[in-house]
């Protein structure tokens, strides 16, 4: 405030027509159909009771800015064309018992809620973050939290599957390994009975042949379940890149965003 407002100011307080005056709030009321808020407060300038209108930032059908005084706060009150049954209370005032934010005194823009109190940003179009310099629009629609966090779920459990799948191919190939070790061995080592007259018989150690073409076949077996389940995991993770990646779902349609930086 430079020192013409500030004589201003003081001209308005001491005229004889009360214009503007300070109030401390001592109740707030919320008129039952929701249209205003009555603040009964005391002047205390003047001594006197006053009852004004809570005054907003901005409001209009379904659109508005603010939040409702505390009772205790200090408001600036003024009467409109000086008529004590038309007031209206334009601007809470700092008190010692509110410090400034420190983002404030660092010369920052700050829009916060009191203390346990939510802050809604809204539109049903477009809520925009970002330099707002430009003039450009905002183009980045934000990541959902809860969509991403069930897709990170979702994928992650994939990826453990696909990594328990390798694990057990490896212990197929293992298998494999040692039956072909132990078919080696048996080739090498097989015998067959003392030559005799006629077509030529079956090696004496057959059974393990058979033995362990068994174990081949139970290994091709685990080997087509390890394939198969791998296959499940990479239709899981197509459906998952088809929604909710692909589709946008995972995508806000109101708040976007852009990169920033220059
Ligand atoms: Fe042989």
């Amino acid at each position: 405030m430079n020192r013409t407002d500030l004589e201003l100011f003081k001209s308005i307080l001491q005229d004889d027509t009360v214009h503007i005056t300070l109030g401390k709030v001592e109740r707030v009321t919320v008129a039952k159909d929701d249209t205003s808020v009555a603040l009964e407060c005391l002047d205390v300038l003047h001594g006197t009771k006053v009852v004004c209108t809570q005054s907003w930032e901005a409001v209009g059908h379904r659109t508005g800015s603010g939040d409702l005084p505390d009772v205790g706060d200090i408001l600036l009150i003024v009467y409109a064309g000086g008529d004590l049954d038309h007031a209206f209370a334009i601007r809470r005032l700092a008190s010692s018992e509110e410090p400034l934010p420190q983002q404030i005194k660092d010369g920052h823009y700050v829009l916060k809620s009191k203390v346990g109190k939510k802050l809604y940003l809204g539109s049903d179009t477009k809520v925009e973050i970002g330099n707002a310099e430009s003039g450009q629009e905002c183009t980045e629609p934000l990541l959902l939290g809860a969509v991403m966090k069930s897709l990170l779920s979702d994928f992650m459990t994939q990826v453990a599957t696909l990594s328990q799948d390798v694990k057990d191919l490896s212990g197929v190939v293992n298998d494999l390994a040692g039956e072909v070790n132990t078919l080696a061995t048996d080739v090498s080592t097989h015998q067959h009975p003392t030559a005799a007259p006629g077509p030529p018989s079956p090696p004496i150690t057959a059974a393990a042949f058979v033995a362990t073409a068994a174990q081949a076949t139970q290994t091709g077996n685990d080997a087509t379940s390890v394939g198969s389940d791998a296959d499940g995991v990479k239709t899981e993770i197509n459906n998952l890149k088809a929604s909710p990646v692909e589709d946008d779902t995972i995508l806000s349609d109101i708040a976007f965003t852009e990169k920033g930086g220059g």
